[in-house]
């Protein structure tokens, strides 16, 4: 059995065990390296990654080329001071100084356009109502250049209405995402994220808490195109055969609901 330590999680150990767990930016990428090029005929150069927390998606976007440049916006300077000190700090002296760190607001004005805006891990879900949504997907079309792509991520499936703990086993900790409360009638959902660390077995609770609204992606492609988006395109990802995902998704508006399922939505200015 676990103790419930009821301990406060060291700040290095929190963002350690919390990308190891749900982030995976090499594929987010990849993913929108191909799409931008499908789209637009180019690549992209600047990224803009909205709440960026520890930046590492900005820091690997930069590393790509001298040409490259990214900027991670947050409301939250640790997980900031945790990114510039493990992620920033292992580039190059060069690639350092094209990846720029902004404690601030999503919803203002920073004085520079990108060519591309991320919003991962659903961090938008926390706009509940659809005005503030739609006020938010405009910002980003604002920010983008005339060649500008926006891509966010977003989950569903049957399960993702029950209130129950899913229970992910990676190699040195256990990741608890925890659905608290789901309200049927708002969409409004409370999750948690827990950690349990293996060498000492000492779980960590209430680590990251989340209070949203569940989106679907119908609801997401049409507050998009509110914005002004031209084009807007839903993806959904391929079977390994085994009831699991196979980490290449591809364009889709007609899918089998699951259990539970992760995607994107890209949106095209
Ligand atoms: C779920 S975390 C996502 C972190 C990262 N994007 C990822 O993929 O793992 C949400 C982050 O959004 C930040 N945040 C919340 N509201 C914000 C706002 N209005 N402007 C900027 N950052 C915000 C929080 O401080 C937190 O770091």
């Amino acid at each position: 059995m676990s103790k419930s330590s009821g301990l406060k999680i060291a700040t290095d150990l929190k963002y350690k065990l919390y990308e190891g767990s749900v982030q995976n930016f090499e594929v987010d990428v990849d993913f929108i390296n191909v799409h931008y090029k499908k789209n637009f005929g180019s690549q992209p150069k600047i990224l803009r990654e909205d709440f960026g927390g520890t930046g590492a998606l900005a820091c690997y976007w930069a590393a790509q080329s001298p040409e490259h440049k990214a900027y991670a916006i947050d409301l939250d300077p640790e997980p900031m001071n945790y990114g510039m000190k493990n992620h920033r700090s292992q580039l190059t002296a060069e690639e350092q100084k094209r990846v720029e760190y902004i404690e601030g607001n999503v919803l203002a004005d920073h004085g520079f356009k990108s060519d591309v805006v991320v919003a991962f891990n659903f961090s938008y879900f926390i706009f509940k109502e659809r005005a503030q949504l739609v006020n938010y997907f405009k910002k980003v079309y604002d920010a983008l250049e005339n060649r500008g792509a926006f891509f966010v991520d977003i989950f569903g499936g049957t399960e993702c209405g029950e209130e129950l703990v899913e229970e992910t086993e990676h190699d040195d900790h256990t990741y608890f995402w925890d659905c608290d409360k789901y309200n049927p009638l708002t969409n409004e959902v409370l999750y948690h994220i827990h950690f349990k660390t293996h060498d000492d077995n000492v779980k960590y609770d209430k680590v990251f808490t989340y209070d949203w609204r569940h989106w679907s992606p119908k609801e997401i492609t049409e507050a998009m195109e509110e914005a002004g988006f031209t084009s807007v395109k839903t993806f959904w990802e391929g079977d390994d055969g085994d009831g699991g995902g196979d980490g290449e998704f591809y364009e889709s508006t007609e899918e089998e609901n699951c259990e539970s399922w992760v995607t994107y939505i890209a949106a095209f200015k």
